[in-house]
């Protein structure tokens, strides 16, 4: 995608080993910089920014003249790399921090493959890092997978203050994942997607991706007469954002559901290259998306991933789950797969605490963005009645922060989104699934 133009931020230390003769022969556009406050200065004409600063508590690795060192003397520790006085971590942080800059795509550069260093960066609002010593392929991919991204997200819809200002992009794609079964990703998604509909009806899908045995039809009492097997039969279907409409069931709250495969083994058929062309068609025939992803990792979770704006990570405060979401961070932190849209939600599901919030976020090497309060009652009946709970005990606690946890995951907290006709589309509406 050579015609992109990229910032680079280097320290003088990381200059002697610049990636910048490497993007600029791949044909990319580069401003080079060592000065921060330029580099801040000049970032939204950009349509990626590489930091490469090193952070402050990188593991520190012998410099090559340490290294070389015969003098018998302890060889010096590296000083982390750090322009001026800011690190790259301050520097993420304060682009994140600036809604003019929040939408350019950082990668950050990490001295070592050393895990606490890239999670780090993450979670400063790192989109993805890249750890040196670099493999020149591996520098490309990267970049031209995060300049795809920003292009399509320049295509999302401004979310809007009540005085007419625009002040945020929406995000439109919200997974709900758990490494482990039973956590409650389904109650998690159904809510916050019945809570997004309720908002903007008809704008919403809710999509079970759980594929071996997806419960979010039963938890909102539908019958689903068409499911995702249905859909990717007839590769038209997934060409077609409003014939993929009439596949979905209508909730009474607006929502719209596509349902998971019935068995198991249907599931088989289902392919990374299926989920990756249902969600930009969803993301054609409505405004959010959202998808229960169950608890399964393969290559059409990440597929799942890797389209998702949000990530919600349910978790309960038990000694496996959490060990089972710190191998899941560990692992995809190697990945860079999930990078700053981690949300991860504590969902109270016993009716003591043994673990406190600080022991969880301890062991999770990261912080609890919201918690779900235990209910031995409400969840229970909501499952059973198939009445999602921010429907059936809206002024409860529960529905509070499912209702807070919809609007912080879609990024429209504590603004007013405003009305907006649909766009009427031509043709296929003879086609549509008679409800
Ligand atoms: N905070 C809570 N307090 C009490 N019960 C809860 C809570 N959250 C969820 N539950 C209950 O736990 C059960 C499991 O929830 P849910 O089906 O959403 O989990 P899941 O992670 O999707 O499970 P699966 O792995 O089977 O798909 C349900 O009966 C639900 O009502
Ligand atoms: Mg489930």
């Amino acid at each position: 995608m050579p015609a992109s133009t990229i910032l680079v931020l280097e320290s003088p230390e990381t200059a002697l080993t610049s990636l910048v003769p490497q993007l600029t022969s791949a044909g990319y556009t580069v401003t080079q910089t060592t000065d921060p406050d330029e580099a801040l200065a000049t970032i939204v004409e950009h349509q990626l920014a590489i930091l490469d600063v090193g952070v402050p508590d990188a593991p520190a690795k012998p410099t090559k003249s340490a290294k070389e060192s015969k003098d018998g003397k302890e060889p010096k520790e590296a000083k982390p790399e750090a322009v001026g006085t800011r690190t790259g971590i301050d520097l993420c942080r304060e682009i994140r921090a600036t809604p003019a800059m929040a939408a350019v795509p950082i990668l950050c550069v990490a001295n070592s493959d050393d895990v606490e260093e890239r999670i780090g960066f993450l979670e400063a609002g790192a989109d993805d890092v890249i750890a040196r010593p670099f493999d020149a392929r591996e520098v490309e991919a990267r970049v031209e997978a995060l300049l795809l991204r920003f292009q399509r997200s320049k295509h999302k819809p401004p979310v809007v203050s009540s005085d007419g200002l625009t002040i945020t992009q929406a995000r439109r794609v919200v997974a709900v994942f758990s490494p482990k079964g039973g956590v409650g990703t389904t109650t998690i998604a159904t809510n916050i997607a019945v809570a997004a509909a309720q908002r903007r009806p008809d704008r919403v899908v809710l999509v079970d991706l759980d594929l071996q045995f997806g419960a979010v039809a039963t938890h909102l009492n539908l019958s689903a007469k068409q499911t995702l097997t249905d859909i990717v039969r007839d590769e038209a279907v997934l060409r077609e954002p409003e014939l993929l409409r009439t596949f979905a069931m209508r909730h009474d709250s607006g929502l719209h559901v596509i349902a998971a495969p019935t068995t198991p083994e249907s599931s088989d058929f289902i392919t990374p290259d299926h989920i990756s062309q249902l969600i930009a068609a969803l993301l054609e025939g409505y405004e959010s998306v959202v998808i229960d992803a169950g608890s399964t990792l393969d290559e059409r979770t990440l597929t799942v991933f890797d389209a998702a704006e949000t990530i919600v990570l349910g978790v309960y405060p038990e000694i496996p789950a959490l060990k089972a979401m710190h191998g899941l961070v560990e692992h995809l932190a190697e990945s860079g797969s999930i990078g700053a849209k981690a949300m991860y939600v504590l969902n109270n599901m016993f009716a003591r605490d043994i673990l406190k919030r600080r022991d969880i976020e301890a062991a999770l090497g990261t912080q609890i963005g919201l918690d779900l309060p235990y209910d031995a009652f409400l969840y229970l009946k909501a499952v059973n009645e198939g009445v999602p709970v921010v429907m059936g005990a809206p002024r409860s606690t529960a529905a509070e922060r499912l209702g807070k946890l919809s609007s912080t995951a879609f990024g429209t907290d504590g603004v007013v989104v405003p009305a907006v006709e649909p766009r009427k589309k031509a043709g296929l509406f003879g086609l549509r699934r008679k409800a």
